[in-house]
């Protein structure tokens, strides 16, 4: 077998994260505060089949991804350095975009929780529910929602497949999950968040991004972002109007991210249109 090729990532970025730009001490401390399998087992609905996307990828250089402690102790530390110029103005963006006064919010692939918290502190009278499909990053979601004493309810699910009834949520959100996800699940979570939400109700995506991501491969292929250049090729706005949802805008965040709001119709009887996911003229090197 040919010997394996580090990614810059691996090679560069990763020791100097390690060495320089990351508190260590605290991650071996936060890691040694507690069982994580016994927790991950606590938080883990059994009955859960993970799809192939997702357990059989690598993400950013860690082995079985976020189905590894390790990811959920590093994510926050090392998402900082990633959502410039500012990791909370641009979660902050998403709040700004919110037009209604939700009453319950479904925050997907929700992560460790840092937009699910914010989101909480916004709307203190609301329901807030964060989904996600790793149980490690739901107990890190847990210990951060409990050290701001946030009534946060956390959710091991897969965002395809909601367990909330039809018309049953107002606001629905998910922040950095569709660059880690092949498109057509993009477009299935699209399809769960359009059932999931009542009349009205809005939806909300905030990530890279896509027109800015498609003039920089070279960055792309660092990361070990299995389906990032699939997500920067296609187009979140055409994926909502397909899915049904209307007054659906897109606006650049900070140059590199992007947020995209849409509106489940009063009315369903939106008929979606076909569109294709991917943009043929590129306008950038392949891969
Ligand atoms: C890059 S992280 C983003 C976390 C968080 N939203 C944030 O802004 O920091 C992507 C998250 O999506 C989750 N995820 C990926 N596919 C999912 C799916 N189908 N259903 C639920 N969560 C999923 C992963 O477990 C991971 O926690």
């Amino acid at each position: 077998m040919a010997p394996r090729k580090d990614t810059l990532f691996e090679a560069v970025l990763a020791p100097l994260f390690q060495h320089f730009l990351i508190d260590q001490d605290a991650l071996m401390a936060y890691y040694r505060s507690k069982d994580w399998d016994e927790e991950g087992d606590r938080l883990q609905n059994s009955t859960l089949a993970y799809p192939d996307y997702y357990q059989s990828q690598n993400f950013h250089g860690i082995e079985r991804g976020y189905l590894n402690p390790q990811s959920a102790i590093t994510y926050d530390a090392v998402t900082q350095y990633f959502l410039p110029p500012n990791e909370v103005w641009v979660r902050q963006a998403l709040l700004n975009g919110i037009r209604s006064q939700p009453r319950r919010i479904l925050d997907l692939g929700c992560g460790t929780g840092s937009t699910t918290v914010m989101l909480q502190q916004a709307f203190p009278e609301a329901e807030v529910i964060g989904l996600d499909l790793s149980p490690y990053m739901l107990v890190a979601a847990e210990d951060k929602a409990a050290a701001l004493h946030l009534p946060i309810q956390w959710l091991h699910g897969n965002a395809e497949a909601v367990p909330l009834p039809n018309g049953s949520v107002d606001l629905v959100t998910a922040v950095l999950l569709f660059h880690e996800t092949p498109v057509a699940i993009a477009q299935a979570i699209l399809r769960e968040a359009f059932r999931v939400l009542q009349p009205g109700g809005e939806v909300l995506i905030l990530d890279g991004n896509q027109a800015a991501l498609r003039k920089t491969v070279w960055l792309t292929n660092i990361f070990e972002e299995p389906y990032i250049q699939d997500y920067a090729a296609g187009s979140i706005d055409a994926w909502m109007g397909a899915t049904g949802f209307g007054d659906i805008m897109t606006e650049t965040v900070w140059l590199v991210h992007q947020l995209t709001r849409g509106l489940k119709p009063l009315t369903s009887h939106v008929k979606p249109v076909a569109i294709p996911t991917v943009v043929t003229d590129m306008g950038w090197a392949p891969g």
